[in-house]
Formats: structure tokens, C-alpha cells, sequence
């Protein structure tokens, strides 16, 4: 796809998530403990997700024919193809169930195993980060860049706390602890994909979480790049869409963090 076609679509997907944005926004509070399902410990979903994902799903086939999709809530059966939507209909289902503020869509476009496109909508804020291969990052027709901060003790920090998978436990909280002591803060909002974002436009100097899925971050990875920053599994590699862990940041942040990683994290 042309770069005139890929920022044409981009366009139009941000009306589309912007529309299911708001139908998301007017679900909270609705949603009683009765339609609320566990798919898995700690993993919550509601018709919000899954009536969100449906009506992504159909706007994107609508704009982009025969392309495949991988979905968190498969409303429609996993495919590959040359182009694949990767979708994340509510990134934050918890906080949006406890009436908390921050949640958000995320949909990427992948081709040929490269990311593409990615747009992540803050869905409270209104605040919608997009970015296209070679076309930089925005926010709200802002362009927006990582961090220019190169003190790592004076950098904000954000992650998402292990919830289910407790296996790594020691290396993660040795990790935090000495992230804790040596930066501003940590943050823990409670959406990968607006974690992500917030790296690209600036407000958080890096962020690393593990046992995330694509959906999480496929859209944050290419915010990211396209805002000037890091990002690479916890052992420095780049198997960071499917290899369940990332840590990205400036590029001085990313480096701090990688060692701090690598000192706690094995590779198996
Ligand atoms: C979750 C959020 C959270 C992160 C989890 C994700 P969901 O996504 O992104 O911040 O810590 O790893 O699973 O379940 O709300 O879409
Ligand atoms: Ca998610
Ligand atoms: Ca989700």
C-alpha cells in the first residue's frame, strides 16, 4: 500500500474507533456483575468487548477488503493473510468495570509480518495516538515524540503488574525495586496500549510489563518507532509482538532498563 492510501485509511479507521470509542463510553456504569465473564483468573469481559470488537471488525472489512484479523475476543476466527488487523476492542476491561478512568481501543495493521499502522483511543480523554510506517506519531494532529530526558533518576516509569502468571515473580519485583529507588516513579494504569502511547508522546520515559499478548501492544510498538523510541523483548531481541514480553522507552531509558532486565530476567 502506498503511503497516501496507508494515511488514507489511517484517516478513516480514527472516525470508525472514535464511533466505538463512544459507544464504549456510554457503557460505563451499565454493565451488572451478572454479564461480567471470567475467561481466565483475573480476565474479565462483557458485551462492551465483544459488541465493541463486532462493530470494529465489520467497519474494518468494510474499509480494507480480504485482509485477515486477530482478535482478543474472537468475534471473528483468527486468520493470516498479507494484511492482518490485530484488535484489542478494550484494552483496560478492568479499570473500565471499576468505573475507573483509563481504558482504550487499540487496532494495528500488520504487513507482511511488519507492522504498519497502529491507533490507540484513549477512550476518557478523547485522545487518539495513530501512527503509520514513515509517517511519524500524533496525537489529535499533534506530532508527537518520546521523551527528550536522558537522566534515567529524573524518568517516569510505567508497567502492568503480573495478575495471573506468577512464575517470574522474584525477577519482576527485583525489576520494580530497582526502578523504585532510582527514578521518579512507577506507574501501573491498567492498559498496555495507553501505557504505550504515553511513551510515544512523552509522558512516561519507558514501560516494560510481561504476559501480554499481541493485541496489547501491536499498535503501541509502532507509536513508539514512529515517535523516535526503543522497543525489544526483555533480552533485547525482537520477538516482542508474539514473545508475550517488551520494554521500551527513550533511548537512553530503554538501555537503563535492558540492563537492569537482563539481570534479573533468563533467558530460557
Ligand atoms: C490488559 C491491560 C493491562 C495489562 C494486561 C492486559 P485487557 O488488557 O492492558 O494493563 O497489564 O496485561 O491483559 O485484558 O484489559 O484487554
Ligand atoms: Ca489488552
Ligand atoms: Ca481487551
Amino acid at each position: 500500500m502506498e503511503k497516501p492510501q496507508l494515511e488514507k485509511l489511517c484517516y478513516s479507521t480514527r472516525q470508525l474507533v472514535a464511533e466505538v470509542g463512544s459507544f464504549i463510553k456510554k457503557q460505563v456504569g451499565k454493565v451488572d456483575e451478572n454479564s461480567i465473564e471470567t475467561k481466565s483468573k483475573n480476565s474479565l469481559v462483557s458485551y462492551v468487548d465483544k459488541t465493541a470488537e463486532q462493530r470494529l471488525v465489520s467497519g474494518l472489512q468494510a474499509r480494507l477488503d480480504g485482509a485477515a484479523f486477530l482478535t482478543e475476543e474472537e468475534t471473528i476466527v483468527a486468520s493470516e493473510g498479507t494484511y492482518q488487523w490485530i484488535i484489542d476492542p478494550l484494552d483496560g476491561t478492568t479499570n473500565f468495570l471499576h468505573e475507573l478512568p483509563i481504558f482504550s481501543i487499540s487496532i494495528a495493521l500488520r504487513f507482511e509480518n511488519q507492522i504498519i499502522m497502529g491507533i490507540v483511543y484513549e477512550v476518557n480523554k478523547e485522545e487518539c495516538f495513530y501512527a503509520y510506517r514513515g509517517g511519524g506519531a500524533w496525537l489529535n494532529d499533534q506530532k508527537i515524540s518520546v521523551s527528550d530526558n536522558t537522566v534515567f533518576e529524573d524518568g517516569l516509569i510505567a508497567t502492568g503488574f503480573p495478575y495471573y502468571d506468577f512464575e517470574h515473580m522474584d525477577a519482576y519485583f527485583g525489576v520494580l525495586r530497582n526502578f523504585v529507588e532510582r527514578t521518579r516513579g512507577i506507574r501501573r494504569l491498567g492498559s498496555a496500549a495507553v501505557d504505550l502511547a504515553y511513551v510515544a508522546c512523552g509522558r512516561f520515559d519507558g514501560y516494560f510489563e510481561y504476559s501480554l499478548n499481541a493485541w496489547d501492544v501491536a499498535a503501541g510498538i509502532i507509536l513508539v518507532e514512529e515517535a523516535g523510541g526503543k522497543v525489544s523483548d526483555f533480552y533485547g531481541g525482537n520477538n516482542y509482538l508474539f514473545g508475550k514480553n517488551i520494554v521500551v522507552g527513550t533511548k537512553t531509558t530503554h538501555e537503563t532498563m535492558l540492563k537492569t532486565i537482563g539481570q534479573h530476567f533468563v533467558k530460557a
